[in-house]
């Protein structure tokens, strides 16, 4: 009978998966790495990840807002909102993926789960059900005026803190992205007629 060979961790059966694996948590949100081969000392690089986490948190609702109102839009400007809620929402995925990866070098945990981005958050839970085009755009602009306004807050605490890398993500990357957005948003409420009356 031949013997069944092991693989390099002596373990003779190589092809079940161990997939019921729990253990304790190995890092705990709101932890900082202490050792890192990062000039950022802990302290720094804790008060950013905590700046950073809330920004995240902010910045995943504005994502899902943003896919909510494109599946719920409707009315005459329906193709064109249906289609720049969705880029917009597809450059917040690019925005919560950069944010989220600077936490984790910085030896942060990051939020991820909706459950929980929901408890951190501080843009207003919207309804489940649809709402007027008007009221999704003003929902819109209050999250990206809350999401500017901490854009330059952290700016500002990461340039005092000597944390430019911080600093230049947040200008860059999300303030810069932000701005543009609301401003593309906001001129659809502007009360602009289609012709001119005679
Ligand atoms: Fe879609």
């Amino acid at each position: 009978m031949a013997t069944k060979s092991k693989n390099s961790a002596g373990n003779k059966d190589m092809t079940t998966p161990h997939w019921h694996a729990k253990a304790k948590e190995i890092q705990k949100f709101g932890e900082v790495t202490k050792d890192l081969p990062h000039p950022l000392d802990e302290k720094v690089r804790s008060k950013m990840v905590a700046k950073l986490n809330q920004l995240l948190a902010d910045s995943s609702a504005l994502r899902d807002m943003y896919k909510k109102h494109h599946w719920q839009v409707s009315g005459p400007t329906f193709y064109q909102l249906h289609l720049l809620f969705d880029k917009h929402f597809d450059e917040q995925v690019d925005i919560v993926d950069t944010i989220a990866e600077r936490i984790q070098l910085l030896g942060g945990v990051t939020v991820a789960m909706g459950g929980d981005v929901a408890e951190i958050t501080k843009i207003p839970r919207p309804p489940k059900g649809r709402e007027e085009v008007p009221v999704q755009i003003s929902r819109l602009l209050e999250a990206h005026k809350l999401i500017i306004k901490e854009c330059l807050d952290i700016s500002d605490a990461a340039d005092d803190a000597g944390d430019q890398g911080t600093n230049d993500l947040v200008v860059s990357d999300v303030l810069r992205t932000n701005e543009l957005q609301s401003w593309f948003i906001g001129q659809h409420l502007v009360a602009m007629p289609l012709t001119i009356p005679e």
